[in-house]
């Protein structure tokens, strides 16, 4: 009887131990232990047995079939562990998926580029002024020296609103409306950004673009101030190896008037389409304020003097991140506002 009942347990151990899956465990568990089991048959053949024998056989029999009661049920808590595993591998989530992207807003090009012109002439010392849109005849034209027949009014034509109402073709009407502010004190030294209007459109040219003008006033200022000031600010906003000149010009509002030009800054001098092959740009006109300007202001031309300059905002932008076509500024398209 033991024997056999050891027989049994060897027999069985091993067929656990070979077993995957929990269907297959429980055939053996019912085949060994269940009612009709070859365990439970075994034990019934104790009956027969009797004294030490009956006691030794019934004892081992007990042993043998906790021994694989507690193995079955191992082997079933191992089948279900690892079939849990499986699952969770096989059906995993990836929660690493990344998120939306957060779109973040930027500074448009032009208020770029107007913030680091603005910079540069704070550094200088300069104060920030501002002036409307919509402006008079007289600060926009009368006042700067430009009467109604004038022939130079021919290349400022704008937008009128009335008679004597128009929106402003350049920011210089902000030179005296600041003067008639704070005349007869010195010195003066301002920069004005601001929306001008003319009646222009083309690839350089549109009906509205952005300037910044400057108006310096103090006892004293010559010519040699004026280079000096446009020089460092091309300096230090297309950069130290960049060449100056100054061309003489023709503005109703200053006297000696002069345009300032760089070297080609896509060439660097050599010549090229952009530069028209001259190896020059130009990118600013100046002078010093005429008298009859300074007088309008409410100041002492026999006291005082001063220069005074005008620049186109994207004509700047162009040259600094060779853009060819002006158009692009005011087209909102984000594949282009995107790259600045
Ligand atoms: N206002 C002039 C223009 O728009 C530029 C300028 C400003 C010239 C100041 C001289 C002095 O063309």
């Amino acid at each position: 009887m033991i024997d056999r009942l050891l027989q049994l347990r060897q027999a069985t151990e091993e067929a656990v131990r070979k077993v995957n899956d929990i269907e297959a465990l429980n055939e053996i568990k019912v085949k060994v232990l269940g009612r009709k089991g070859e365990l439970t048959n075994l034990l019934r053949g104790l009956k027969d047995l009797s004294g030490e024998s009956k006691v030794e056989a019934g004892k081992t029999a007990n042993d043998i079939k906790n021994i694989l009661e507690n193995m079955i049920e191992e082997k079933a808590s191992d089948i279900k562990t690892r079939e849990m595993e499986r699952k969770l591998l096989e059906e995993r989530i990836d929660v690493s998926l990344p998120g939306l992207p957060l779109q973040t807003g930027g500074l448009h090009p032009i208020s770029r580029v107007t913030r680091e012109i603005q910079n540069i002439f704070i550094g200088m010392g300069f104060a920030v002024a501002e002036g409307p849109e919509i402006e008079s005849d007289y600060y926009n034209f009368a006042a700067l020296n430009v009467p109604k027949d004038h022939p130079a009014r021919d290349m400022q034509d704008t937008f009128y609103i009335s008679e004597d109402i128009l929106l402003r073709t350049h920011t210089s009407p902000v030179q005296v409306r600041t003067m008639e502010k704070v005349a007869p004190q010195i010195p003066v030294k301002i920069i004005v950004p601001g929306k001008v209007y003319r009646k222009d459109d083309d690839a350089t040219h549109s009906p509205m673009f952005n300037q910044v003008e400057g108006l310096v006033i103090d006892e004293h200022i010559t010519f040699g101030d004026l280079k000096g000031t446009l020089m460092m600010f091309a300096h230090q906003i297309f950069g130290e190896d960049v060449k100056v000149r100054y061309r003489p010009s023709f503005f109703p509002f200053t006297e000696p008037s002069a345009e300032m030009d760089i070297s080609c800054v896509i060439c660097k001098g050599d010549g090229c389409r952009v530069c028209s092959h001259t190896g020059w740009l130009e990118i600013l006109g100046a002078g010093m304020v005429h008298p009859q300007v300074l007088i309008n202001g409410g100041y002492d031309p026999e006291k005082v003097s001063g220069f005074a300059f005008g620049m186109g905002i994207e004509r700047i932008a162009m040259l600094k991140y060779g853009i060819n076509d002006l158009r692009l500024f005011f087209d909102n398209d984000k594949r282009f506002l995107t790259q600045f």
